[in-house]
């Protein structure tokens, strides 16, 4: 293989600058010439693409979002799309891609490696969602931020002995929730994977005030069946405390990426080059037990993401 090209996609996350950053560099250094694709598939179908050089991914390392740009492609989505992504590639020479990105760009870089493309698939996402691998690329600064901020409405929680519901991203995945929540001593979290009992979390409201307790932190995954405000008035009215909404959005999507990131995008980049350069089949890269690892693209995605009951249940036991 001589030509690669490498696109983000989807949602951004801190710690994709660094992964591209490692294709760029890691694969010229293999003999590969690289190719950047801009604004993720969207970009790839109307021909944005541009060759790199070792200068071109120079002082990115430690910003938040892609010099790439990225874009969830509705075009990309249908056949059509597909099949026009991958004459693209063919009209530029590009043999083999690396795609960047979370769920839904691992599926699209499944798709155009059904179509003879070797694409890696390289976990880039807040959510931690991707069964494959223990962490995604942005999961740890995203979960950095909101431990930052519950650091923050803890002290205004406390003064105010208020209730306060911090709402975090990750789709139907709880896992910014529950690290966040075990991390930053919430008294409670509510996640996708666990149906919630109003009556049971009010109650435990209700003790802990008996018994003390200044306030409560309340981490609330966004994929929760419940809207947040409805279950903020919810609390408020049936706990007769001050409860307070706090929706923390893209701040957790940017930002300078934590060295974990930093670390995880720089070995899954280079692993990716360093596949490409053998003219490896498609692979989906992420990291199992401290190691980098490197799965069968297909069979990566039809993994089941397990979310961690031991986690959850300390949070039970240290937050009474
Ligand atoms: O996948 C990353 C993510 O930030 C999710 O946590 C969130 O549900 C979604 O993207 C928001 O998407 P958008 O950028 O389209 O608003």
């Amino acid at each position: 293989m001589k030509r690669i090209g490498v696109l983000t996609s989807g949602g951004d996350a801190p710690g994709m600058n660094a992964a591209i950053r490692a294709v760029v560099r890691c694969g010229i250094e293999r003999g590969l010439e690289v190719y950047g694709i801009s604004r993720g598939y969207s970009g790839l179908i109307d021909g944005e693409i541009e060759q790199m050089n070792r200068r071109s991914v120079g002082d990115i390392m430690q910003r938040g979002g892609t010099i790439l740009k990225t874009a969830r492609s509705k075009r990309f989505m249908t056949e059509e799309g597909i099949r026009h992504a991958a004459a693209m590639l063919d009209t530029f020479g590009i043999e083999g891609l690396v795609a960047i990105g979370g769920d839904g760009t691992l599926h699209g870089a499944q798709e155009l490696s059904e179509l003879g493309v070797k694409v890696m698939g390289l976990p880039g996402t807040i959510d931690n969602d991707l069964a494959y691998t223990d962490y995604t690329i942005g999961f740890d600064t995203a979960v950095t931020t909101v431990l930052d901020a519950i650091s923050k409405v803890r002290d205004t929680s406390s003064s105010h002995e208020r209730n306060t519901i911090i709402e975090v991203m990750g789709r139907r995945c709880g896992d910014i929730a529950l690290y966040a929540g075990l991390c930053g001593g919430a008294e409670e979290i509510l996640v996708p994977e666990i149906p919630y009992d109003i009556n049971a979390l009010c109650r435990k409201i209700v003790m802990s005030a008996n018994h003390g307790k200044l306030h409560s932190i309340i981490i609330k995954a966004e994929g929760v069946d419940i809207g947040s405000q409805e279950l903020t008035q919810e609390i408020q009215e049936r706990t007769g405390r001050e409860t307070k909404l706090v929706v923390l959005s893209y701040l957790q999507r940017g930002g300078r990426p934590t060295m974990r990131d930093r670390l995880l995008a720089t070995m899954c980049g280079a692993k990716a080059a360093e596949l490409l350069a053998e003219d490896s089949e498609s692979k989906a890269i992420g990291t199992v037990d401290g190691q980098i690892v490197a799965y069968d693209l297909a069979d990566a995605l039809k993994m089941e993401k397990e979310f961690n009951q031991d986690m959850y249940r300390l949070i039970e036991v240290l937050s009474k």
